[in-house]
């Protein structure tokens, strides 16, 4: 037997009883009579103690020699500790060591594992099972076990079945490109990995499957960013004889349970905005309520004046930022460069001081008096000691360059806390949204949306106007679900693909299968996948989703540890029929 018990489970209860320990060593010390030994395991850490009075001489030889990560067994008593360590459960014990074997060596760790670390991001990647060993990193893996277990627990009490779909598929769009799969058997011919089990999952509903969940990985060739991986999980969930209020209603209890059994956190019912509101507003269509700083349009109150760069813009919007007007003319210069960098693209700032007198005191006194800077203040919300920030330009794009200020505003504050939870619905997303790149209408979410009731005939004079029966949950501004309710019938889906440019046998040759089962008793049917990767790490506390995925991949998608993607050799290239061409 390897061991009696783990690294975290002895107490001063056990005092006196025969153990034996299984572990790594996490690290020695060796005063020459007296050797201790910090051995640890997934549970904990326990020490040993090897003392030349209790202890032979060849145990002691050995316990000598011992180095980091070498793996030990050994046998002992349990006894009281004279000077205990209170930071960790097993501090009141030590093992007084009679045995000890060394099960396996190790080399010297290229960082320490510790929980603070000396390891880069890169190293730790490429070593990953020893980061693993580092206790955030394990918690981390053993919270995300926890949040999916009650994710299963909870839909399967609720009648949902978990269903698996078939990776190897043809492209399923979702808005990224296809990672694809060449076909040894089919010369020419490629699978598609699925961006998500969407047709699957429908076709599950006219299989009568009426509640179906997976979790799921998906795969999407995209440009990657903190929270995106081209490999992640989706809980993938759709429901028959629904509408948009079930969908809502179910997954809000969902999110409502987790944020209960896993943060602990009474949440009332979810807020619900629509898409045009949370444009507005926040000029993002995943707003982090959890503070304030809502957008003031600023038009009305800004384009009576000689000021022409507020007078040519199509919108003029601003924020009012608590307490900022502490900030100096330095901090508002940096500010300012902070807005124009690329990544932000905004061409400049106007900014207005709200004194503490009830005086403003702008950029741009030269053409707005006080009662105008009142007005500003008026539309922002501002009040004495605050610091209004303005934006103009083109309504997109000052909207996206506004929320990036009240996000980067948010995180110097401090208003982003980890522990406050403010979920969020967005409802009403358009239907289509304006390619600039291929200068044609794209399905927003994607071609399987329904528009809402009576919208329909709208796509043929303002396509851009219409609105889908599709929805977001948002959870401390981060978009952790969406869904929609979908087309079922033949002829909608036709007219779907028609007016999102496929032609009729595009149509046919890529989702003919869907538009064949459709004439079969396609029940109504909606659905919703919430990003589970996401979904951790923001319970979690936290909004990287590299650091609960066992094994993720870098910024270029790239696997450090395993080295892929990596070359294949030529018999291989050609037993798959296919040729480089690779340009230099
Ligand atoms: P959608 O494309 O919105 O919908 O994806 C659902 C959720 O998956 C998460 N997500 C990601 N997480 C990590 N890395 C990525 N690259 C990534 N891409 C998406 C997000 C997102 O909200 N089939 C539809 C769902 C439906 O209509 O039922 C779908 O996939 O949290």
């Amino acid at each position: 037997m390897y061991r009696t018990h783990t690294n975290g489970e002895l107490r001063a209860s056990n005092s006196n009883e025969k153990v034996t320990l299984s572990g790594w060593v996490q690290k020695t010390r060796n005063k020459g009579f007296m050797i201790w030994v910090d051995l640890r395991d997934r549970y904990g850490i326990t020490q040993l103690i090897f003392d030349e009075e209790r202890t032979s001489k060849e145990v002691m030889a050995i316990a000598s020699k011992l180095g980091r990560e070498f793996v030990i067994q050994v046998n002992g008593t349990v006894i009281v500790r004279e000077s205990k360590n209170v930071n960790i459960p097993t501090g009141d014990i030590e093992i007084l060591v009679s045995e000890v074997t060394i099960l396996n060596e190790s080399l010297t760790p290229p960082f320490t594992i510790e929980n603070e670390t000396d390891g880069g991001e890169d190293l730790r990647m490429k070593y990953r099972y020893l980061d693993i060993r580092r206790k955030p990193v394990r918690e981390n893996l053993i919270f995300r076990h926890k949040v999916t277990m009650a994710v299963r627990n909870y839909l399967s009490e609720k009648g949902f079945v978990e269903i698996e779909t078939p990776y190897l598929i043809k492209s399923t769009p979702e808005g990224a490109r296809d990672f694809v799969v060449p076909s040894r058997m089919n010369a020419g011919q490629f699978y598609a990995l699925p961006q998500s089990p969407q047709t699957f999952k429908q076709l599950l509903m006219v299989g009568g499957m009426d509640k179906y969940f997976q979790i799921v990985k998906c795969f999407r060739d995209e440009d990657l960013r903190a929270d995106r991986q081209p490999e992640f999980t989706q809980i993938d969930c759709e429901m028959a004889f629904v509408e948009q209020e079930d969908i809502l209603q179910t997954f809000e209890c969902l999110t409502r349970h987790l944020l209960k059994e896993i943060n602990g956190a009474e949440v009332a019912e979810f807020p619900r905005m629509t898409y045009d509101e949370a444009m507005k507003k926040y000029g993002n269509d995943k707003p982090d309520i959890r503070f304030g700083m809502e957008f003031g349009e600023l038009n009305e109150v800004a384009q009576h004046k000689e000021f022409n760069v507020f007078n040519q813009a199509e919108l003029v919007v601003g924020i009012a930022v608590p307490g900022g007007n502490v900030y100096t003319r330095k901090d508002i210069d940096n500010l300012i460069d902070w807005v124009k960098r690329p990544q932000i693209g905004a061409l400049g700032m106007v900014y207005c001081r709200c004194n503490e007198d009830g005086s403003y005191k702008s950029s741009v006194d030269k053409f707005y008096d006080e009662q105008d800077l009142a007005k500003w203040a008026s539309v922002t919300g501002a009040k004495a000691g605050d610091l209004i920030c303005v934006l103009s330009g083109n309504t997109s794009k000052v909207r996206a360059q506004l929320s990036a200020l009240r996000m980067e505003f948010a995180e110097r504050l401090g208003l982003r806390k980890a522990t406050e939870f403010a979920p969020l619905w967005v409802v009403d997303f358009p239907l289509l949204e304006w390619d600039e790149e291929t200068q044609r209408y794209h399905a927003m979410h994607h071609p399987f949306t329904s528009p809402k009731p009576g919208q329909l005939a709208l796509l043929a004079t303002d396509p851009g106007a219409v609105k889908a029966n599709a929805y977001d949950l948002v959870l401390n501004g981060n978009e952790i679900g969406g869904g929609s309710i979908r087309i079922h019938d033949k002829k909608t889906q036709a007219l779907m693909f028609d007016y999102l440019g496929f032609t009729p046998e595009e149509a046919k040759a890529q989702f003919g299968f869907l538009m064949d089962a459709f004439q079969y008793g396609a029940p109504p049917h909606g659905g919703i996948a919430f990003g589970l990767d996401r979904l951790v790490a923001i319970l979690g506390g936290q909004e990287t989703i590299r650091d609960f995925i066992a094994f993720p991949k870098n910024n270029s998608g790239r696997d450090v540890m395993i080295d892929a993607p990596a070359p294949i050799d030529e018999a291989q290239l050609k037993e798959l029929s296919l040729q480089l061409n690779l340009k230099s």
